[in-house]
């Protein structure tokens, strides 16, 4: 987190073997959230002035304090969590009384004497320094995204979040990607594998990837097929990547049976749950090591930012770099690589982010509802030639969705509750060009490249968000011309199945 450190100046990227500072020795839980990030262990020959000796006690005994704090809150509901993050009543007398989290939008830290500067640069003592790397605010919101991901997994949880959710999927990535030394000549390339059913950006970033490092991209057509996956993985696999649901074609897979695979081979499974968010599925409980999320659709909701989070649990596999990559993955990301490239979220995104993530589990139940119900009567509908949705029976991945998709902390009676979440895609009968008039007679569901909004929308993604991969790109993660993506809101169903009934129209 600090900007001018020699020690973290005169880290190569992402070295194979040397080592790099990392959180303090014994820390656990989230360490980047309200208390800034843990320090490195101290160079053991050190000589500092009392005065420096004295800030790094006080920086110990802010982390001891936020350390009780997270474990207070561990022991809550997802609702209460989600409701308050570590913001705690002690938290909000240290600001001016707010029982809302301020919003800092100072991108530097003023230091009370030059020994707590010292000890801070020296990353000796917690510290915010520098927005671009660490924020009050920002740490709100990472400890409770690290705390709503972490629910119901027993180990520690740590997250960083980013400026966007594509920013997400690269800092989860990216870090295990540098080219080995020794690479070339007999050797290898180092691969990733990832389901080719994700989210067009994703696509397009793996794909660079292949054209500017020369890393092997090993697409799985059928995410469902574990075969498919255990012939992808070798000892060259540097890190799996799966999106769970995908956009826009809701494929899934089977989280501890492709984690088993990767851990086989000695590599981090990444796990892109936009579409589920931690209301409705927590990759990390099923054996995942880091999820990524688009904090800018459904956990943001209102629609009022673009915004990203890499979360991890502590102690992940990976062939390659520092240890501190391994021991705290989001704190390494938080500050090597995002503080190097730097796509850091703002302060004000982070509130935005945080207001809508108060609301999460009830939001993502009634988007759920309301989405059974549209697939349902798209299904009934001859008009209609597919619907792909998780929660209908006639889904390919129907069994394992249900395995893995149910809502956190169950129904209102505390029953066990699938839900399937708020995006569909479905197929109009009559080819592209009936689905294209279809999709231009909507009047109340939006056309927008979006979704996991409080108001409907629609795309189609061949000609939007999935437009840049080409055809062969749409081929391989199965997109058909008349595909549309609809994502399911808050309105009230029956007049979506009334807007949806007037544009199909005579189509087909
Ligand atoms: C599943 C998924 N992951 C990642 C992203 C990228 O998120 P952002 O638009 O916040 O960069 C998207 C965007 O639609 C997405 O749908």
């Amino acid at each position: 987190m600090i900007e001018t450190s020699e020690r973290f100046e005169e880290q190569p990227l992402e070295p194979a073997t040397q080592e790099a500072p990392g959180p303090a020795a014994g820390s656990t839980g989230n360490d980047l959230g309200s208390t800034p990030p843990a320090t490195p262990a101290p160079a053991p020959d050190a000589v500092r002035s009392p005065g420096v000796e004295a800030a790094i006690e006080r920086g110990a005994a802010r982390l001891e304090a936020a350390a009780a704090e997270r474990a207070r809150m561990r022991a809550m509901r997802f609702d209460t969590i989600a409701v308050h993050g570590l913001y705690s009543m002690a938290e909000a007398l240290a600001n001016q009384g707010s029982i809302n989290e301020p919003a800092y939008l100072s991108p530097a830290q003023h230091f009370a004497t030059s020994d707590e500067m010292e000890a801070a640069l020296a990353y000796l003592a917690p510290s915010w320094t520098y927005s671009r790397i660490a924020n009050p605010t920002l740490g709100y919101l990472e400890e409770t995204l690290a705390l709503l991901e972490g629910y119901g997994y027993e180990g520690g949880v740590s997250a960083t979040v980013t400026a966007s959710g594509m920013a997400a999927v690269m800092m989860a990535t990216s870090p295990f990607l540098s080219m080995d030394p020794g690479v070339g000549g007999d050797r290898p390339r180092p691969n990733l594998v990832a389901s080719a059913r994700c989210y067009g950006g994703t696509f397009m970033l793996f794909s660079r990837y292949a054209a500017e490092r020369g890393i092997e991209i090993r697409w799985v057509r059928d995410p469902l097929d574990l075969a498919a996956w255990e012939a992808a993985v070798d000892d060259w696999t540097r890190v799996v990547f799966g999106e769970m649901p995908s956009n826009p074609g809701l494929g899934v897979f089977d989280i501890a049976g492709v984690a088993a695979i990767a851990h086989g081979s000695g590599a981090p499974l990444v796990v892109d749950s936009t579409i589920a968010t931690p209301a409705l599925m927590r990759p990390l409980e099923h054996g995942a090591d880091i999820v990524v999320q688009s904090l800018s659709k459904a956990m943001g909701g209102s629609g009022m930012t673009i915004a990203g989070a890499v979360i991890a649990r502590h102690d992940i596999p990976s062939h390659i770099g520092p240890d501190d990559l391994r021991a705290n993955f989001a704190q390494h990301v938080k500050l090597l690589p995002l503080r190097d490239l730097g796509p850091g979220l703002s302060p004000f995104s982070a509130l935005m982010v945080m207001n809508d993530l108060r609301t999460l589990r009830g939001r993502v139940d009634h988007w759920s509802g309301n989405a059974m119900t549209v697939a349902r009567w798209l299904e009934a509908d001859p008009r209609v030639t597919e619907v792909r949705y998780p929660g209908l029976p006639s889904f390919p991945g129907h069994l394992e969705s249900a395995r893995y998709m149910t809502l956190v902390d169950g129904d209102s009676t505390g029953n066990v509750a699938p839900r399937f979440g708020h995006l569909m895609s479905f197929r109009v009968a009559g080819g592209p060009a009936a689905t294209r008039a279809a999709f231009d007679r909507l009047q109340l569901i939006w056309r927008a490249t979006d979704l996991g909004r409080v108001k409907s929308i629609a795309t189609i993604p061949a000609i939007s968000t999935h437009q840049q991969q080409g055809e062969t790109g749409r081929e391989l993660a199965d997109i058909p011309e008349d595909l549309v993506r609809l994502s399911i809101g808050g309105e009230h169903p029956d007049d979506l199945i009334a807007d949806l009934d007037r544009a199909l129209g005579a189509t087909g």
